[in-house]
């Protein structure tokens, strides 16, 4: 069953609109790909890290492993009117060989820049370390100003693994 994370009020801009943040579940598939549809090229390929059009795919991906411990995706929803939206994403997956969590996120374009993604990482750590997980870490591109200044608000360190192209980030969760 999906578990709220998180309830706030979606800004000046969406008065009487409200926003929370719960785990994904196989119903979610059609929704979540009508998302990944409606974001921009260039937010998707930052989420992706790359070109994808298989979108139905992917949501199927994002929600194949709903139950499974190590891994979870994450949705923020906004409700208005009686109907809800997915306007954010984030998937996540434990690594037991490397001792560490991963994660990929994305924002709506529209609803960027309001706190959204700053939400959802907190909603993530604060179930990865439910699951008993120490360590999150990221690759993003050096280029991604978003990410790196998404992960370092959210107290992400560069652990200064990457190159030319990468940057890797990681988080000790406390518990
Ligand atoms: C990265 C992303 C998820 C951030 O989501 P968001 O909801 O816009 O982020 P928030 O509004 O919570 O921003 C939190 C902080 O991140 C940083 N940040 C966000 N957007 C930024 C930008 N365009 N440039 C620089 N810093 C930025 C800021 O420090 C911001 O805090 P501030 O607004 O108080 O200055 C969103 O930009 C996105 O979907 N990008 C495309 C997909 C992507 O790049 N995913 C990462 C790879 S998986």
């Amino acid at each position: 069953m999906s578990q709220p994370f998180m309830d706030a009020d979606a800004g000046p801009a969406q008065t009487k609109a409200k926003i929370r943040i719960r785990s994904a579940d196989a119903s979610d598939a059609d929704n979540l790909s009508i998302y990944f549809t409606g974001l921009s090229a260039t937010t998707r390929n930052k989420r992706f890290m790359g070109a994808r059009a298989d979108f139905a795919l992917v949501a199927a991906e994002c929600v194949a492993k709903v139950g499974h411990p190590d891994h979870f995706t994450l949705l923020a929803e906004l409700s208005r009117d009686g109907r809800s939206t997915i306007i954010g994403e984030t998937r996540y997956a434990y690594h037991a060989a490397a001792r560490h969590g991963d994660f990929a996120i994305s924002v709506a374009d529209i609803f960027q820049r309001q706190g959204v993604g700053l939400q959802m990482m907190n909603a993530m750590e604060r179930q990865a370390s439910h699951l008993g997980h120490e360590m999150i870490a990221a690759e993003t591109a050096r280029t991604n100003a978003e990410m790196r200044g998404l992960a370092k608000k959210a107290g992400f360190a560069d652990t200064g693994l990457g190159d030319w192209q990468s940057v890797y980030l990681a988080k000790r969760l406390t518990r």
